[in-house]
């Protein structure tokens, strides 16, 4: 039985250009409609730093502080099969705190997996168009959830990796310490290897279905995991060996899984450098449901989704179908838009919905049919 995962209430202090705001949510579909530069994407993202410590649109945590305010504050309520918790981020002078139920977590690591969340914002094209490290954050994300302990290996592997380039660079030909190095790197790293494919797998399973159902004239996608093959130990081990001249000269280490990679194609052409800005977009977003669909079968729960101004550039064909794929979710939905047209077509749902009005930081239930 797969449990359902809720938020209630967010209380938001201190956030971006929100004023103080208490919010109560439906539990199917919640929609934040307003202009441009209102605050809804600030919403969005204060529910995913109370779920995760962290900020989908910057690494620069104290960005999210509002002008002028010492520090934020963000609690969400959230109903975990019928539990309730309250889980808490506060960020100021003291750096950056969470809590569950009043009680201090020592991990953000470990804080940000109690509730799983999955984020769509427009930035999140660099999926398709991007550089090979998001689809690799993509993997580790899926991996962490479906075998936490490949964040160990993950940790340990870039380690040992480091440790061996800078005994490399220094040019010193410590023949016990790369041996050493090397033997870490050979372990974590094929184990490492293992969860980004199996990871791989896991995504490309879902995502083949998920962009059928959204894509409503049919193209063919072809997902490809490329990962180098590194089952074999010994043959692993010896091409570190081999390779170590030109990792110095090139000072980066050239063969393992930190360069591992998906290849997405439509119609047999690289997705990245031929499909349309639409069909990327939409191929971008199904990677995020399928990224939801996988966590949702690793832990037996359904993640949160967030989408932020999801819809602007789809037409409206596509519009419906993503509208059909979330009326058809267990999960529950937060999603923005600058469009009053959407609300309209969001009513072919018939989902429980509540919709928001944000406006110069105010955020205003408008209405609950
Ligand atoms: N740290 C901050 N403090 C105060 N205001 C901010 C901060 N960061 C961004 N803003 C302002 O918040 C407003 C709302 O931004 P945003 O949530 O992205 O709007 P929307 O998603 O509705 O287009 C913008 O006008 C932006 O300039
Ligand atoms: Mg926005």
């Amino acid at each position: 039985m797969i449990t359902p995962l809720k938020f209630e209430r967010v209380t938001a202090r201190g956030l971006r250009n929100l004023h103080p705001t208490e919010l109560d949510f439906s539990p199917a579909l919640n929609v934040f409609l307003g202009d441009n530069g209102q605050g809804k994407t600030s919403l969005l993202e204060g529910l995913c730093v109370a779920a995760t410590g962290r900020s989908f649109r910057t690494d620069q945590i104290r960005e999210v502080i509002q002008s002028g305010s010492a520090g934020l504050s963000v609690s969400v309520q959230v109903n975990d099969d019928g539990f309730c918790r309250e889980q808490s981020v506060t960020i100021g002078a003291k750096g950056r705190q969470a809590s569950i139920d009043g009680k201090r977590v020592a991990s953000m690591a470990a804080y940000a997996t109690h509730t799983p969340i999955v984020v769509f914002f427009p930035d999140d094209l660099d999926l398709v168009t991007g550089a090979a490290a998001t689809r690799r954050s993509l993997l580790d994300r899926i991996a962490l959830y479906t075998n936490p302990i490949s964040q160990e290996w993950r940790l340990a592997y870039v380690r040992a990796l480091r440790h061996r380039q800078r005994l490399l660079e220094k040019s010193c030909d410590d023949a016990r310490a790369l041996h050493a190095f090397e033997a870490i790197i050979v372990e974590q790293g094929q184990n490492y290897a293992r969860a980004h494919s199996e990871a791989a797998q896991s995504l490309c399973r879902h995502l083949t279905e998920i962009f059928d159902v959204l894509c409503v004239h049919s193209l063919s996608l072809e997902v490809k995991f490329a990962g180098v093959e590194l089952a074999n130990a010994e043959a692993y081990r010896q091409e570190l060996v081999k390779r170590r001249a030109g990792d110095r000269h090139r000072k980066r280490p050239s063969l393992g899984p930190h360069r591992d990679d998906l290849h997405l194609s439509l119609g047999g052409r690289s997705a990245r450098h031929h499909a349309s800005q639409g069909q990327q977009r939409l191929l971008a977003l199904a990677i995020k449901l399928a990224e939801l669909k996988c966590i949702q079968v690793a832990r037996q729960a359904h993640p949160i989704l967030l989408l932020d101004d999801v819809v602007s550039e789809l037409d409206l064909q596509r519009t419906v179908s993503v509208f059909e794929w979330l009326r058809d979710t267990d999960s529950q939905v937060f999603l923005s838009t600058p469009r009053q047209d959407v609300i309209s077509a969001l009513a072919i749902t018939k989902k429980e919905q509540r919709t928001f009005s944000v406006a110069d930081g105010q955020i205003q239930h408008k209405s609950c049919p």
